[in-house]
């Protein structure tokens, strides 16, 4: 949520802004500004609401900035709606400090009460903008900036990156961070801050990751990390590996295809390096035997899609290391008063590695003596680096908001761990095992298979685009599939879906069911197809239209019943929703298509949910 950028160099600061803007703006797309220093006309603000293109017209991309220290935004509105007025950089009273923020200030309200009592004029509704206010009036008593920022994070409550720059200061750009993302880039020709590495990939490899609490200075040259006594904090840096690339369209026309057509190599980099001479080998973890046999209890914490991986491996962990899994939204697993203790082993499923509910849900379950164990695809990220193992999706980049190669790849990557647990614990057969190894091993292929499947979906979608409602049913992996399925039709094409478990419908949901209404029935779950075509027959009886996904060996029977039927190649059982969940992505991407939606950027959402 948000994104924000800062560069201290010997070039033109607005182009390099607004080209890493751009690279992050799938974090917020509000509004977007940025603010220049310039030796002869001081700080200079652009600010427009909606698109980043809007910034860049005004700006004619970056050439109308003079100077080379300044700060960038893209904003994803917390606090005061969508507007110029509000939207970054915010600027102190005195126009001589501009600040960019990501993240929320909790004690605003109380901090700009007592600011206004000593008659400090506002302009914005926001929240950020008391902390631009603030900052002014401890350096008009210290005239020292690094000093008053110091004194702002001591007053101020809540989560925060920022980017601050100053007109007495020619070529500093300071910045902080508590419970938001911040990377420090150090670049040829200067050095950087952004929320995101993609945003700085261009100009730099070489990266650190700030900690909480702490302050960096950056200057061309140079950066100074200090912790929250101003001691001085020496930083590991590290060399990102992703592919430029990656990050761009590459002659598609959204992300989200060019994602959804990435699965096969994303989870093939995922797999290959963890399975050596037929096992499972992870060496990133230090997990023990014996402390496998000791855990009394695993918990699965995530959010959203992330979520949906753990409700799959909910399901694939106990079959395989016949002991109980819980899966709990981080939301609420974090105020649940959870019963997790030093015998629990806590798996973290995230993306971004940075979903605030998510991080301070492991941090719960840390406080009570969980072990923690993170499947993250940013390498450095929050979660990665607080959690006490963390195994890595190798996904790349992902730019749509919507996931989908994250997703398939937290999908295997916690299939292989289900394995490894289980061989631990010797729950699993030796043959079961190597079936599921070999199987997986032949996922890319087969998904490449349902890859090209990509006009039957297309086709389907413009059947089905004008639904207004679509019910999504299955059973055991199938449910929990359907419950992506469900969640990625919405958010992008913005047509109303639920996902249910096929057996509850007559408990409720099937006075739902009129003629007409589209239901998407998932029968690729082998043990329980008989069941899946009862459903199907139950909701034809009611007049639904349905669209039926199932494997190549049911696809006959299918088609006798359901109107419509998308099939996928049979693999291990457990295996099964990650081919069964690309023809899911495809037709919420063309539902989309259709519909004339924003695919990449959907309304009111941002990628990396880093407010609770
Ligand atoms: C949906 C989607 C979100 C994320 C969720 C968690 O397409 O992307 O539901 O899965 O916000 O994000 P991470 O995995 O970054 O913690």
């Amino acid at each position: 949520m948000c994104g924000i950028i800062g560069f201290s160099g010997c070039e033109p600061a607005a182009p390099i802004l607004l080209d890493g803007l751009a690279r992050m703006e799938y974090r917020g797309y509000d509004s977007a500004g940025i603010a220049v220093r310039s030796e002869h006309k001081g700080l200079q603000i652009k600010k427009a609401k909606g698109r980043l293109q809007n910034l860049s017209d005004l700006t004619h991309n970056g050439a109308d900035l003079e100077g080379t220290l300044g700060i960038g935004h893209t904003r994803w509105a917390t606090h005061g709606e969508p507007n110029d007025i509000n939207a970054h950089p915010h600027v102190s009273e005195n126009g001589q400090i501009a600040l960019v923020h990501n993240g929320i200030i909790e004690n605003y309200l109380e901090i700009k009460e007592s600011l206004l009592q000593k008659g400090v004029r506002f302009t914005s509704d926001t929240d950020s903008e008391v902390v631009a206010q603030l900052l002014e009036f401890y350096y008009r008593e210290s005239g020292n900036m690094l000093d008053s920022v110091t004194r702002v994070l001591h007053r101020i409550e809540g989560s925060y990156a920022f980017g601050i720059i100053c007109s007495d200061y020619p070529n500093a750009l300071i910045a902080a961070r508590k419970d938001s993302p911040l990377i420090l880039g150090y670049g040829k020709n200067g050095n950087f801050i952004a929320s995101d590495v993609t945003a700085i990939l261009k100009y730099t490899r070489d990266v650190a990751y700030m900690d909480d609490g702490e302050v960096a200075v950056i200057t061309p040259h140079t950066i100074d990390v200090f912790n929250s006594e101003l001691e001085p904090v020496e930083k590991t840096r590290s060399q990102v590996d992703w592919d430029v690339s990656a990050a761009e369209k590459g002659g598609y026309e959204h992300f989200m295809f060019k994602e959804i057509m990435e699965q096969p190599e994303a989870i093939r980099k995922t797999i290959s390096p963890r399975i050596r001479n037929g096992r499972v080998v992870l060496d990133d973890i230090s997990m023990t035997a014996d402390y496998v046999r000791q855990i009394s209890r695993i918990c699965i914490i995530a959010c959203g899609s992330s979520y949906h991986v753990g409700m799959v491996s909910k399901y694939n962990w106990e079959r395989l290391l016949r002991r109980p899994v819980e899966v709990c939204l981080a939301s609420e697993f974090r105020y649940s008063d959870p019963l997790v203790d030093d015998h629990s082993l806590v798996i973290v499923i995230s993306q971004s590695g940075e979903t605030l509910d998510t991080m301070a849900a492991m941090r719960e379950a840390k406080r009570r003596g969980a072990r923690t164990l993170s499947i993250v695809n940013v390498v450095g990220s929050s979660i990665a680096r607080e959690s006490d193992d963390v195994l890595y999706t190798w996904a790349g980049p992902e730019i749509a908001v919507a996931t989908t190669k994250a997703y398939s790849t937290q999908l295997v990557l916690m299939d292989l761990v289900g394995l490894y647990l289980a061989d631990q614990l010797g729950s699993i057969c030796e043959e079961e095992y190597r079936e599921i190894l070999e199987q997986m091993q032949l996922l890319p292929e087969k998904m490449q298979e349902v890859l090209k499947q990509t006009s039957d979906v297309q086709y389907y979608a413009s059947r089905y685009f004008n639904h207004s409602s679509i019910f999504f049913i299955g059973r055991n992996l199938d449910y929990a599939m359907g419950m992506e399925g469900s969640l990625k039709l919405k958010e992008i094409s913005y047509i109303h879906s639920e996902a249910y478990a096929s057996g509850e419908l007559k408990h409720g949901t099937i006075s739902l069911i009129e003629p007409g209404t589209l239901v998407v029935a998932l029968g690729t779950y082998a043990p329980l197809f008989d069941k899946a075509m009862s459903n199907v027959i139950e909701v034809k009886a009611r007049g639904a239209e349905v669209l039926a996904l199932t494997t190549e060996a049911f696809r006959e029977k299918m088609e006798k019943t359901a109107d419509a039927t998308i099939a996928v190649p049979e693999t291990h059982t457990i295996l099964q929703p990650s081919l069964g969940v690309v023809p899911l992505q495809m037709f919420s991407y063309y539902m989309a298509l259709q519909r004339g939606c924003d695919i990449d950027k959907p309304r009111n959402l941002a990628k990396s949910v880093t407010v609770e």
